[in-house]
């Protein structure tokens, strides 16, 4: 991490790609920005909830580099006796990502978890449709549960819902999760694995409403198909936490009416539903970066609305059940999702969706971070799609491990979105974005605007045990220096333990091979510390700061 004076820091900031003139102290859009101070109190009273543990969770699926090269190389200078990277484990340990959704995506709809077990000898290398790529299946149900044992992380199963039956699915719970003396928890015993897996979190299909997955299919079909499969698996194990497939995102022209059909069918059997969602900087745009900056209200957005929906159902079923929202795909996707970026060409671990990562994708994670947090009442399992090589935080080459700019931010929601979340209102100035352009999958329905955008987003976390409290703030403005002003109604903090930032000159700035330290974090000048507080945040930056109390 670079240690900077706080002149340097707030020079370096201010040389911004942009050209700053002295009309920018109208501010970008025309607003004079006499004052810029937001103002937040902070009262540990005030709790949105609890954040789960499971909220900072990732995804590897078996597509591209992500597992073959990425996670499993036994032909590596890296690779442990398991042929596990030992490199990318130790990241990954000591990023201590909470549970990892696998083997997809795309690609679980077309999977059959028998080919990907017993003798690796005897396993079939078969065509995989999702993403035209040879799979091998040398990694499986049994190498995914050793090494996520090994990182410490907890797996999150994906279940074929496309050529998948749900005797399928009731089938591998079982295999997973009986201890012994019935079929298939016996064939899990004579592949070498006496004890049960104990899988615990089951998504219940992936994106079934979108016609590009295998077996896409209506939303009365799929939730009947999910209420079913739900009773097959709990029949076999009662314990399970079981995910609906929700809509793949509000681009889709069934979106909410597939959300609230499927509930309809399967609410009483299931625990939660899924979100996903990737944003980009692009036509939806403008691909202006200070309305990419907003775009993390997207996800506020979304979050509530599928709340309102998951409700509605509810109490249109009397039902006593609350469900939770299980946002297991979100990231920034946008450059490396058509030709050969997406086609693996019948080839092994093929180059597939290596999205490169910038300076300002980093600070909209860091937003997206404030977001899953300011609904930790409802969101309880999240997973940043995805982990390793594809759309992901951490690359690899044959010679070791690169941190993508987005790392960061994430390593900080991990690090620091622990123990409760509080509720804050923070006013501040703010610019108008009154509407925004096609979405990548654009549908030709028109998205809304924001209205008034707030230059900071600000999240506030509170850890009672360790008397330590977390704000998480997010600078939008891309040409100022913002000041955050803190009220403690009642903690007192007593010195900054850590004051971490991302910000630079360039916003279109990433980290290569070749200078993997290109945008990393900077330690910044430590506030004086006080029951009023003022925090200086550099333009276009995403900052922590954890204070002692
Ligand atoms: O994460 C990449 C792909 O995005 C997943 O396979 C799919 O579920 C989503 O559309």
């Amino acid at each position: 991490m670079k240690k900077v004076s706080r002149r340097q820091f707030l020079q370096q900031a201010g040389r911004t790609g942009l050209a700053v003139t002295a009309a920018s102290a109208l501010g970008r859009f025309g607003i004079a920005q006499t004052q810029r101070v937001t103002r937040v109190t902070i009262d540990s009273n005030r709790q949105i909830s609890e954040i789960n543990p499971h909220l900072f969770g990732s995804f590897l699926e078996q597509l591209g580099r992500a597992i073959y090269e990425g996670i499993y190389d036994p032909k590596s200078k890296f690779a442990d006796a398991d042929g596990f990277r030992t490199d990318v484990m130790k990241e990954i340990h000591d990023l201590g990502v909470p549970i990892i959704r696998w083997p997809g995506g795309n690609f679980v709809s077309g999977y059959h978890w028998l080919d990907g077990v017993g003798p690796k000898k005897d396993r079939p290398a078969v065509l995989d449709r999702a993403w035209n790529t040879l799979e091998t299946n040398q990694f499986g149900t049994n190498e995914f549960i050793t090494w996520a044992r090994k990182v410490g992380t907890e797996p999150l199963f994906g279940l074929n819902f496309g050529t998948g039956s749900a005797e399928d699915a009731a089938a591998l719970v079982e295999y997973c999760n009986v201890e012994k003396g019935t079929k298939w928890s016996d064939l899990r015993r004579s592949h070498g694995y006496e004890k049960p897996h104990n899988v615990k979190y089951w998504c219940v299909g992936n994106e079934m409403d979108g016609p590009w997955q295998i077996g896409h299919m209506e939303a009365r079909e799929y939730g009947i198909k999910a209420a079913d499969a739900a009773r097959q698996m709990r029949a076999v194990d009662e314990t399970v936490k079981l995910v609906a497939c929700g809509s793949s995102g509000p681009f889709m022209p069934t979106y909410i009416t597939w959300d609230r059909t499927v509930l309809e069918q399967c609410y009483e059997y299931v625990d939660g539903i899924s979100l996903h969602r990737y944003w980009g900087n692009t036509d939806e745009t403008g691909h202006d970066s200070q309305k990419y900056m907003a775009m993390n209200l997207a996800m506020d957005r979304q979050i509530e609305e599928i709340i309102s929906v998951c409700d509605a159902v509810r109490a249109q079923k009397r039902s006593g059940k609350q469900l939770f929202l299980s946002f297991d795909e979100w990231n920034v996707w946008y450059r490396a999702r058509s030709g050969d970026a997406v086609n693996g060409r019948r080839t092994e671990a093929p180059h597939l969706l290596e999205e490169p990562y910038n300076l300002e994708d980093a600070l909209l994670v860091g937003g997206l971070v404030n977001s899953l947090m300011r609904h930790s009442d409802r969101v309880k399992v999240a997973c940043l799609a995805q982990l390793v090589n594809v759309i992901a935080p951490i690359m690899t080459n044959k010679d070791g491990v690169l941190r993508n700019t987005i790392f960061y931010p994430y390593s900080w929601g991990l690090k620091y979105g622990r123990g409760r979340a509080l509720s804050i209102e923070p006013e501040g100035p703010s610019y108008e974005v009154a509407s925004l352009g096609k979405p990548i999958e654009d549908i030709g329905l028109a998205v809304p605007g924001f209205g008034k955008v707030q230059y900071l987003d600000v999240m506030a976390t509170y850890q009672p045990e360790q008397k330590t409290a977390t704000i998480f703030a997010l600078n939008r403005d891309l040409e100022n220096e913002q000041e955050l002003e803190l009220n403690w109604h009642d903690l007192t903090p007593s010195r900054v333990i850590a004051f971490e930032t991302m910000t630079g000159s360039d916003l279109k700035a990433l980290n290569t091979f070749a200078d993997p330290k290109k945008v990393v974090p900077q330690t910044a000048p430590s506030p004086s510390v006080g029951l009023k507080m003022s925090v200086k945040l550099p333009a276009r930056s995403y900052s922590v700061l954890t204070l002692a109390l």
